[in-house]
């Protein structure tokens, strides 16, 4: 085998028109990227995205919500013209089913989306005597590992680290962190992590508030920041990729489109136009 071959990377694409092309084709396959931005920048949807895309040429997808209940992301998919009929919708409500649930995953044979909010199954685990901080963590970390055992998984969603500190109150959220990040590395998944931050306000001169912790920062394999941005009261979406291990990727900021079902980016680098 060429050497160029042996560690060629393998890449999920951003399904981003105009992205792709300018980081070598898409995000490293096992990467821990995180999705960083204010309310409303879409940063879920884009993240479904590209999870429905890569259900949709047959591979096995996790989104797991912490902050919305599955009906209400699907409200919004489906008002985004996503077709869900294209792929297998695996709805997780019930944590007790959940092995059973998974296995309708093995035998389907259209790409399984699976999707589960903890909103769901707090309710159910609320009855039940567990330490505040280990319920979410071993929940999430059971359904992946349950998932990844299943058969593949090409990439998992966590939608939002920000709602797990709040859920979780680490003792240690550093350390915590740390556990997480290393958990999904060993476990070799392709994850992307939303992370929510306050909007910039222009006035106050701060840039965009970083990560709570800032080690996120540096365990993430990749940042991809989406903003909102306002010239002359017109307020267009921006996106920029801020990180990006093991790729050339251009860092100029991009504005940011969603149009006929398909998100796309346009004026890397140069004034939008207004
Ligand atoms: N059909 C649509 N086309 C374009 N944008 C939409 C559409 N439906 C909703 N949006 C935008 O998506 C935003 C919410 O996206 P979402 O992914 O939930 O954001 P975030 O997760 O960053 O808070 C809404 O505020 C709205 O501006
Ligand atoms: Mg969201």
């Amino acid at each position: 085998m060429a050497e160029a071959e042996k560690y060629e990377i393998k890449r999920i694409k951003t399904y981003i028109e105009g992205l792709d092309e300018n980081m070598q084709g898409g995000i490293p396959d096992g990467h821990i990227v995180l999705v960083r931005g204010s309310a409303g920048t879409m940063k879920s949807s884009l993240c479904f995205n590209i999870l429905y895309n890569e259900c949709i040429s047959g591979k096995n997808g996790l989104y797991i919500s912490l902050e919305q209940s599955t009906k209400s992301i699907l409200k919004h998919i489906v008002n985004m013209r996503f077709d869900m009929g294209k792929v297998n919708l695996v709805e997780i409500t019930d944590i007790a089913k959940l092995s059973a649930q998974l296995t309708d995953v093995k035998k389907s044979n259209k790409g399984n989306l699976v999707m589960c909010d903890i909103g769901a199954i707090r309710k159910q685990v609320k009855g039940m005597e567990l330490g505040p901080s280990a319920d979410w963590l071993n929940t999430i970390k059971n359904i992946v590992k349950k998932m990844k055992e299943s058969g593949e998984l090409a990439l998992f969603v966590l939608d939002s680290l920000s709602a797990l500190y709040v859920l979780s109150k680490f003792d240690n959220p550093r350390a915590s962190l740390f556990h997480i990040f290393e958990y999904l590395r060993d476990l070799e998944v392709t994850t992307l992590i939303i992370s929510e931050t306050r909007p910039k306000r222009a006035d106050a001169g701060d840039s965009v508030s970083h990560g709570q912790f800032d080690v996120e920062d540096f365990l993430a394999d990749g940042i991809i920041l989406l903003e909102l941005a306002e010239r002359q009261r017109k307020v267009t979406r921006e996106l920029s990729v801020v990180k990006m291990r093991a790729t050339n990727t251009n860092i100029d900021v991009w504005t940011l489109e969603f149009k006929n079902g398909k998100f796309k980016v346009l004026y890397g680098g140069q004034p939008p136009l207004l």
